[in-house]
């Protein structure tokens, strides 16, 4: 057989893959990533085999211990990978061969790189989720101390981007932490689907060994085997699941640094983000940009962008496992680390999040954001709504004309336009008042804030505690 053959798979060939065909249908570059994902499969098989008899304990013995050494040879950069082997699971074969002799080439009973490589990613995935799950926790956490610590600064709300009503800037952060809080949820949902077992379906139709995938199930903490052998190397679901999960999560993440952009403008004036999260302009002196909010709203397409690759790359393929399927693994590689990375940067930078309160508070007062606060006085006091809008509508005009706030206005000045209104409607005109009034649940007052955010600490702290 020619040296240009793959040793695994060579026997039926006549003539050497062709060289530009081996580097096309080669993966090492990337799937070695899985390698230590990829001997802790091979481990728990090898251990099942032992268990049933179709390898005997010293065959296991010798292959944990070649597997064992050739993890520590990837970590520490000894390992010689080779593109002619293929994929990850080819080269650490071909080695354990190497290193243990024949024994080597029976760790493949049983198996295929399909069921192989589908467990591998699985692996993978739950620890990347587990890891995503830690940092959207930190970064939950950081959020919701600033939600309440920021319990009684006033900011306006938007709608349109046009001043509504005052709201505090805690409650604010809350509505961020909401939509992170459903993305966690999203993400522990997907972990269920993850968490399921290939192995054993090795090629397509399962194995004429007698092997107990229970007991490799167990080995590798997955919840099950998963039930259908063409369904099992076939099934992607769980990698768009995933990407799904990181698009929305980007697309929350995107939202609130295009928030946290506008904000450090010196239009806006709200906030102020440590220097430490900027940098500087190489023309312009003066400059101060919020670099890595900009950079997280950017980095939000190529998630997008490989959510739209898995739907796609799935799309159309017969049962069972096709080729097509090897590129599955850079795009998720890629969501993965940008998810962490993303997430790194807000759990970060929201604690050192420093609210300008002056500014936040004088742009509220500016906008007439207390308008629907005098519509409800008059309201309450028997003036129909629709009427109650008008008067208030004509007030504003008069502000605009006069530059005043609605608070501003003498009393004498707001009665001009409806003798309904005393003395107390300065209570509701102040800002303070505004969203103190607002006093139920999911509403803006500092004290359901304040209550909000220590229910959202409760539950993140039941979930930390869960097992
Ligand atoms: N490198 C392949 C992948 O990532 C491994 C499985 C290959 N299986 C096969 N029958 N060619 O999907």
């Amino acid at each position: 057989m020619s040296q240009a053959t793959n040793q695994s798979w060579g026997g039926r060939f006549s003539e050497p893959t062709d060289a530009f065909v081996a580097r096309f249908t080669a993966s090492v570059s990337f799937d070695q990533r899985l390698a230590g994902q990829d001997i802790q499969g091979s481990i728990a098989h090898a251990t099942m085999l032992a268990r049933v008899g179709v390898l005997s304990d010293e065959e296991r013995d010798s292959i944990i211990d070649g597997l064992t050494e050739i993890q520590g040879e990837i970590e520490r950069g000894e390992f010689e990978w080779s593109v002619p082997l293929e994929d990850v699971h080819m080269n650490i074969e071909a080695r354990l061969t190497q290193k243990i002799g024949i024994t080597g080439k029976k760790l493949h009973t049983g198996r295929s790189r399909n069921d192989q490589v589908a467990t591998d990613i699985r692996l993978f995935m739950r620890d990347a989720i587990d890891s995503i799950d830690a940092e959207l926790m930190r970064l939950r956490e950081g959020m919701i101390g600033l939600a309440e610590r920021e319990a009684d600064t006033i900011m306006p709300g938007f709608t349109h981007l046009q001043t509504a009503q005052p709201v505090t800037f805690g409650h604010h952060l809350l509505a961020w932490q909401e939509m992170l809080a459903r993305d966690h949820e999203r993400l522990l949902d997907t972990r269920k689907r993850v968490n399921v077992m290939p192995l054993g379906a090795a090629a397509l139709a399962g194995t004429t060994y007698p092997i107990d995938r229970h007991v490799t199930a167990e080995l590798l903490g997955f919840s099950r085997p998963a039930e259908n052998s063409l369904d099992a190397v076939s099934d992607r679901d769980f990698a768009i699941e995933f990407a799904s999960f990181a698009s929305i999560l980007l697309m929350h993440l995107s939202r609130m640094s295009e928030e946290l952009v506008l904000w450090t403008s010196a239009q806006f004036d709200f906030i102020d983000l440590p220097d430490r999260f900027c940098t500087g302009s190489s023309i312009m002196p003066q400059k101060k940009n919020p670099d890595v909010p900009e950079l997280v709203r950017g980095k939000t397409g190529r998630v997008y962008g490989h959510l739209m690759s898995l739907l796609t790359l799935m799309k159309s393929q017969p049962l069972a496992y096709n080729k097509d399927n090897q590129e599955d693994k850079e795009p998720l590689f890629d969501t993965v680390d940008t998810v962490l990375d993303c997430l790194k940067a807000f759990a970060d930078m929201v604690p050192a999040i420093e609210p300008k309160k002056e500014s936040m508070f004088e742009a509220a007062r500016r906008g007439f954001s207390t308008a629907t606060d005098l519509a409800d006085y008059l309201v309450r006091r028997g003036v129909a709504f629709r009427d109650a809008h008008e008067i208030v509508g004509q007030s504003v005009a008069f502000g605009l004309k006069e530059k005043k706030d609605l608070s501003e206005m003498t009393l004498e000045e707001l009665q001009q336009f409806s003798d309904t209104i005393e003395a107390d409607v300065f209570e509701v005109l102040t800002l303070e008042g505004s969203v103190a009034a607002r006093n139920h649940i999911g509403g803006t007052a500092p004290d359901q804030v304040r209550a909000a955010a220590s229910r959202a600490l409760e539950a993140l702290k039941a979930h930390r505690e869960a097992p």
